[in-house]
């Protein structure tokens, strides 16, 4: 029997440009999900995450039959990269269960072929971010500092589809694509400068490009009056600076903040509707428990 643990991840900067190349800051954070891994009888598997996992590897080994169980401390379906974890998770144990000696590199790839097949469509930054943990920059999957402070989500409940919001900001780009694409540089130029602001440590100034970024990702249409509440209300609770994370349209916003203003910025989400879950960046990715 093993039991691995893979983290979930929040964006810094960058997320929908980097759709188009563009550059951008992901951080695992210290919401984890773990998988339990048992040769023996076949358990039912609802996860098509968990399914797809179970595919690869059987493509590699022989599986008679594998019970697994999962427990998690990231929400679903709200950007903060919940498939990738479960599907690294179970690609780790089942990894180390039938002793393959996929290295994480291998790992990862498979789990992003897994969020692929299953989704479509899937770029590899959470299953790269979960594998591997840390700060890191995308596309070049570089390895930044740690954050040395407090991050703080906002959760809105409303469930929101990555592939639409995706589609729909390629739509307004088709409609003014002199107007796009210079915020899809911008944006990329914004990560850019956040990559040196985390190497210097400077989270007041990374605080206001999130801040910056978070006007750019309304004017790409993929706000909501729930997640600008949230942010409104994290920034005068003391956040650094707070945005969207991921796809926008629901789902979460994240609010950086210094470790002695988290409490009073989780209340400040809490008091316009949100469920605040206060994390931090951890440098673990996969791991076996
Ligand atoms: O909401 P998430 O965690 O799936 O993030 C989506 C991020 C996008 O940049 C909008 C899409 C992508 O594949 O990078």
């Amino acid at each position: 029997m093993v039991t691995c643990s893979a983290p979930g991840k929040i964006f810094l900067c960058g997320e929908h440009a980097v759709v188009y190349g563009e550059p951008a800051i992901a951080c695992a954070i210290d919401l984890r999900t773990r998988v339990r891994v048992r040769e023996g009888k076949k358990s039912k598997i609802t996860s098509p995450y968990v399914a797809g996992a179970v595919k690869k590897i059987s493509e590699l080994v022989e599986l008679e039959g594998v019970n697994i169980d999962i427990h998690s401390d990231i929400p679903i379906g709200s950007g903060l990269g919940s498939s990738a974890a479960v599907t690294i998770a179970t690609l780790f144990a089942l990894n180390l269960e039938f002793d393959i000696g996929l290295s994480k590199e291998e790992v990862a790839q498979l789990g992003h072929e897994v969020e692929r097949e299953v989704q479509g469509a899937a770029s590899p930054t959470d299953t790269f971010v979960s594998t591997m943990g840390g700060v890191v920059f995308l596309p070049s999957c570089k390895r930044l500092k740690s954050l040395d402070c407090g991050i703080v989500i906002g959760n809105t409940g409303m469930v929101s589809s990555t592939k639409e919001l995706v589609r729909q900001v390629a739509r307004l780009k088709d409609r003014h694509p002199g107007i796009i694409q210079p915020i899809f540089q911008t944006i990329g130029e914004l990560a850019r400068k956040g990559e040196y602001l985390v190497d210097k440590r400077d989270y007041k100034n990374i605080g206001e490009l999130m801040n910056i970024n978070q006007g750019l990702l309304e004017s790409l249409g993929v706000g909501c009056p729930e997640l600008a509440a949230q942010i409104y209300a994290a920034r005068k609770a003391g956040a650094l600076g707070a945005k969207i994370t991921g796809a926008g349209g629901g789902g979460c916003m994240v609010a950086l903040v210094d470790f002695d203003e988290k409490d009073e910025v989780a209340s400040a989400i809490e008091s316009v509707g949100g469920r605040a879950i206060q994390t931090r960046v951890t440098e673990i990715g996969v791991r076996h428990e």
